[in-house]
């Protein structure tokens, strides 16, 4: 396991698969890395590309206001993603891809040992929680995995092509605070 500074100096420079060619930037994650609970995501966008963030395009935009509703924000959270570089035309990532790139994942989780983890979205939830994991029927669930609590909820992107699915996504919010209630997790400002 590395420390924080070896680890983004080596994901920085990662050439493991074919996704270090098309990159603008590594997009290594973001947020405190003191916190006890950590939103995963699927891969970089056009916007995190270009910035090295995550969740900075319009999807990250409804991320934002998803966490206000639940009066969390990306500086009391860690985001990362699955993968840390970009998808060509935003395709899903593939599972040499994931296969590469999910050390670097287990390492952040490591150096910060949350309490939950929230994955955003199907691709997420299959690689951290179940590999037949089926989002449409099991959001909102919670599964506990080496002592951390898992979840999963619709991601963003899913959000916006399809308002229908927010109703669900707001419980899910709340079941993500009241969790946090009981294992007695608060945020200094
Ligand atoms: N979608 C993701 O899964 N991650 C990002 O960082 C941005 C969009």
């Amino acid at each position: 396991m590395l420390e924080w500074g070896e680890l983004e100096q080596t994901c920085g420079s990662c050439t493991r698969c074919g996704l270090c060619q098309g990159r603008h930037h590594v997009v290594f994650g973001v947020g405190r890395r003191d916190t006890e609970v950590m939103f995963v995501g699927e891969g970089p966008g056009e916007q995190e590309d270009l910035k090295g963030e995550p969740f900075v395009g319009p999807a990250g935009k409804l991320l934002d206001d998803m966490l206000s509703i639940i009066d969390l924000d990306r500086q009391k959270v860690y985001i990362a993603n699955i993968v840390k570089c970009r998808p060509p035309r935003n395709r899903d990532p593939l599972d040499v891809e994931q296969d590469a790139c999910i050390d670097y994942l287990r390492n952040q989780v490591a150096l910060i040992r949350p309490k939950i983890i929230v994955c955003l979205g199907r691709i997420a939830a299959l690689r951290l929680i179940r590999d037949d994991f089926r989002i449409t029927r099991e959001h909102g669930t919670w599964t506990q995995r080496n002592g951390v609590w898992m979840t999963a909820m619709y991601h963003p992107s899913a959000l916006l092509r399809d308002v229908s699915k927010r109703p669900d996504t707001f419980d899910d919010l709340l079941k993500i605070r009241q969790k946090m209630r009981e294992l007695g997790i608060e945020y200094q400002e």
